[in-house]
Order: C-alpha cells, then sequence, then structure tokens
C-alpha cells in the first residue's frame, strides 16, 4: 500500500478534479457542514490533508490533527499547509491502529475513503482505536466510495472500479449497519454525495442513554 502512494502521491488529489468537482454534492462539503466551532478534530489516514485543510480554512476556531503512515502523501499534505497559511492543523506519521493519544480527546475522527482498501483485521483495530479516543458524545465519520446508479457518472467511476483492491470489492457489498455494530458504533446519519457517502457513526451505547433520555440530535437542523 504504501509503494501505491509512493507512486500516486503527487496525482492524488487529480481525485478531487474527476470526482468531486461540483463541491455543491461533494463529500468534502457533507464533511465540513457537520462539524461546528471549537472541536478538535482528529483527520485519521488524512492523506494528502484535503479535507483537514478545508475544514481549518473555513472554521477557523477548530484544532485538527492528521495522521498517516505514507511519508510520501504527508509530505504532498505539509506542502499545502503551509502554502494555505494555516496554523491549526498538526500532522503526525502514525499508525492508525496503533494511536498515541489519550482516551476520549477529540469531538470528531474522520475516516475518509479508508476503509474500503484495507484488510478487514486492520480496519477493526482502526475502528477500535478510533472509538477509544473520541469523546463520549463525539462522532466518527466515515467517508466511502458509493458506485453511481447513472450511466455517465459509472463511465467515469470505472478507473476506480478497476484501480481499488479487492477489499473495496467486499466493502461496497457490506451490510453497513451491522458491520459497524461488531465496534459498538451505530450509523446516525448518512448523506449521499457524488460517487460517494458520508456516514456519521455514534457510540451505542451514548445513543442508547441519549434516546432513554430524549436526547435529540443537536446537528439535525445543518445536515441537509
Ligand atoms: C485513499 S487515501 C485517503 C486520503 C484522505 N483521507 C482523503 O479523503 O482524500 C488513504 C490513506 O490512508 C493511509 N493509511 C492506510 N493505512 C494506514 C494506517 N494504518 N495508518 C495511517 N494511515 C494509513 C494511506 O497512507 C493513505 O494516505
Amino acid at each position: 500500500m504504501n509503494i501505491f502512494y509512493k507512486l500516486f502521491a503527487q496525482f492524488y488529489d487529480f481525485i478531487d478534479v474527476l470526482y468531486f468537482q461540483d463541491y455543491a454534492k461533494s463529500p468534502r462539503k457533507a464533511l465540513l457542514d457537520r462539524i461546528s466551532g471549537n472541536e478538535k478534530i482528529l483527520d485519521l489516514c488524512t492523506g494528502t490533508a484535503t479535507n483537514a485543510i478545508e475544514i481549518a480554512k473555513v472554521k477557523t476556531n477548530v484544532q485538527i490533527v492528521g495522521v498517516d503512515l505514507s511519508d510520501d502523501m504527508l509530505r504532498v499534505a505539509k506542502n499545502k499547509v503551509i502554502r494555505a497559511g494555516l496554523k491549526n492543523i498538526s500532522l503526525y506519521r502514525m499508525d492508525a491502529a496503533d494511536l498515541r493519544f489519550r482516551n476520549e480527546s477529540f469531538d470528531k475522527i474522520l475516516l475518509s475513503l479508508v476503509l474500503h482498501e484495507l484488510d478487514e483485521a486492520l480496519t477493526g483495530k482502526i475502528l477500535n482505536e478510533a472509538k477509544r479516543i473520541l469523546k463520549p458524545h463525539g462522532e466518527i465519520i466515515i467517508t466511502e466510495w458509493e458506485p453511481s446508479r447513472r450511466l455517465l457518472q459509472k463511465l467515469l467511476f470505472l478507473p476506480v472500479h478497476c484501480l481499488e483492491p479487492k477489499t473495496y470489492r467486499d466493502f461496497i457489498k457490506k451490510d453497513l449497519n451491522r458491520y459497524f455494530e461488531n465496534y459498538g458504533l451505530k450509523i446516525h446519519r448518512v448523506k449521499h454525495c457524488n460517487y460517494t457517502k458520508v456516514i456519521v457513526l455514534k457510540n451505542i451505547n451514548m445513543q442508547r442513554n441519549s434516546l432513554r433520555n430524549g436526547g435529540y440530535d443537536e446537528f439535525y437542523m445543518h445536515w441537509r
């Protein structure tokens, strides 16, 4: 996997040009809409930090930490952060399956375009780590590919179908409700975007408590 990103780090952001040009319908915008001010955010497997930068530019009060294992992707990310002059992002080389952060330290944890390319054992470790460092009422926000039914989008999506590893074909067939429940996480909301969906997960125990107390989703109104 690291070799793939060594070769493609310089071209990785082409994905946004190909698939997410319509910003209003892009998962980048959907993620941004889910963030409120003053939050501590972790962008796990940040890659070239596109999500982290987008959020840091607009929500200037948030603090964002991005971690990734690939030096090549992190190099591109660091150059982008410097060029944008952003002070509220820090980037670290770290394994998402073995994080050096304290329990319950982040309000939101992002995992964007990652799970489908890893084997099940590794995704399990990453989700357990994300749950450990998530604050009790926090959210894990997943972005994943969602093949379109429209012919033109299907054709444009062919390169992803061909280039992604076998784990991708297994992942898109999964019953995601059941899959995330295995890790004590409950799907709270889903937003369908161009080529992708953005899934908001909460800790099952916290969600049960909130429903028992007649709680409501304070972000609901912002999520259209
Ligand atoms: C497809 S890129 C996604 C980048 C970014 N999140 C986005 O939305 O564009 C996947 C990234 O996951 C990183 N990655 C894979 N396994 C990892 C691990 N165990 N720990 C940290 N990063 C990892 C890869 O190096 C790569 O940069």
